[in-house]
Order: structure tokens, then sequence, then C-alpha cells
């Protein structure tokens, strides 16, 4: 689906330049030169904004080179800028583009460049999940330790050979059981969507070694690595993966699910934040 008026559906075009000119409109719409850390904020995380630190500005993401209108309800299309107690600047993207949505890779990753280009070097993909673990309950959040990409694909372009190893930080990851001991950690299965996985699929998965099944995280933490970012992974899980939880699943569910989490797991990543 190219859309000749969108900046990254032009095949000559250069996604780093369109990332950098992004990240000046955010500069000159915010009033904020430099942002440290930036956060993502995926299916029930929405709160989070609030609790960062303090709102410098709020801008809609359609005002920014290269951003996608939200497909969905429940995915905020706006750019926030917030300074936390400890005087870090905090860029919380609310606006992302899944790659079920068929604009391609760059799209999907535009946002993730335009946090480095703004000059963040942390990078928080939060998102809302399906959990493969019996053990896990919906409402539960948990950290990524991992990913195995199944959509096949690739932000990366050409023969740009990056590592992934420790792709999740291990030092992040502590970093937040500092602030909750009890999080539990699991590897997270991308796969393309939109729609939910079966029964065979979650299988397959679990004997791969995949904990969580989702639509979003892993294309843009490659994304961010290439970009020479630390990146810090939570999935809240909504719902347990078709065929470990018996009942049917349906999009309802997993934004109520989101919904109820929302309060606790919201605090949880701005204390988390606030501590990077
Ligand atoms: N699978 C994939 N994506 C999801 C799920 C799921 O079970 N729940 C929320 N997002």
């Amino acid at each position: 689906m190219a859309d000749l008026n969108h900046p990254l559906d032009d095949p000559s075009a250069d996604p780093f330049a369109i990332a950098a000119e992004a990240a000046s409109d955010i500069r000159r719409l915010t009033g904020v030169d430099r942002h440290d850390i930036a956060v993502t904020l995926g299916s029930g995380w929405g709160k989070a904004a609030e609790l960062i630190g303090e709102t410098v500005a709020t801008i809609p993401a359609t005002e920014v080179t290269g951003f996608s209108k939200p497909a969905l309800e429940g995915h905020v299309g706006t750019l926030r800028s917030i300074v936390t107690p400890s005087g870090k600047n905090v860029l919380v993207i609310g606006a992302r583009t899944h790659y079920y949505e068929g604009h391609g890779v760059r799209r999907v990753v535009h946002s993730v460049r335009t946090a480095a280009a703004t000059g963040a070097s942390t990078m928080v993909l939060t998102n809302g999940a399906g959990g493969v673990r019996e053990t896990w309950t919906p409402g539960q959040p948990v950290l990524i330790s991992d990913h195995i990409n199944l959509t096949a694909d690739s932000p990366l372009e050409g023969a740009t050979f990056i590592d992934l190893t420790d792709l999740y930080s291990a030092r992040l990851r502590d970093l937040a059981r500092t602030i909750d001991p009890s999080l539990d950690e699991g590897v997270y299965t991308q796969f393309r969507g939109p729609h939910y996985e079966t029964p065979a699929e979650v299988q397959m998965a679990k004997r791969i070694g995949g904990d969580i099944v989702g639509m979003s995280t892993a294309l843009e933490a490659i994304a961010a690595r290439e970009a020479g970012m630390e990146i810090l992974g939570f999935s809240l899980i909504t719902n347990l993966a078709a065929g470990i939880q018996t009942t049917p699943l349906s999009h309802a569910e997993v934004i109520e699910a989101g919904q109820a989490a929302e309060p606790v797991i919201s605090s949880l990543l701005a204390r988390v934040i606030g501590a990077l």
C-alpha cells in the first residue's frame, strides 16, 4: 500500500534523513532540543504519560514528518515531551504503526529512528500481548528478555549486519527488577497479524522458545539497536494466547484487560523510567 504522498514510501528516499527531519519538527514543536529517553506506549500503558513527570508539550503525530495516522482506537496519535523529576527529557510516543497495517517496515520503525535522531539513547518499548505460559495471568506485566521475529522481514536494508546479542538490555532488566522484584520475563515472538495466532501456532511459538506472542515490538527493537540505543521491553499480558486460554480471543478483551491493568502497570513504568 504505497502512498506517493508519504515520504517513506518513496523507495529512493533515505529513511534516516526523514527521521532527522522528524526530529527537527519535534524540536521546533516542543521547544526541547534533545531527548534522553524515548518510550512507546502500547495497549494498556497509556496512563504512564501522566506519571513520568511534567508534560512540556503534546503534539499530534500527524504534524511530524513521516508519521502515519493511527490505525486503531486505543492507539493515541500523539507525541509528548515530558521532563522527569531528575531532569531527563522523555519523548513519549503514543503513535505506533503496526506491521499488519501493510505500509512497510520503514513506516513501522520511523518513530524509533526519529527518537534516536532526537538524541535518545534509551528506547523503552511496551505492548499488549498474549501469554504462552500458563502460569501468567491477564493484567500481568513481564519484561522482554529476547525475541523471535516471525515476520520474515527486517527494518535493516542492504548488507547491514547488526549484532542482536543482549538486544533487550540485561542491565535495564535488572534495573526494572530493582523497582519490582516480582517481574517475570520471557521471549517475545512477533507474528505478522492482524489475526491472532491459531492454537497450533502458539504451540509452535512455545516449542521454539517463545513465551509471549504479539504483533509489534521485534522490528522496532532491531531498528533501535541499529540506531545504537539501549532497549528495555515490557509486555502487558492482556490474555493467554489462543489455545492456552480456552475461550476465543477478542480485541475488546485485549483493550479491557489493558484498561484494568493500566493504573498499576503505568505507575510501574513511570517508576522504572524515573530510575533510568
Ligand atoms: N496474540 C498476538 N497479539 C496480541 C495478543 C495475542 O494473543 N494479545 C494482544 N496482542
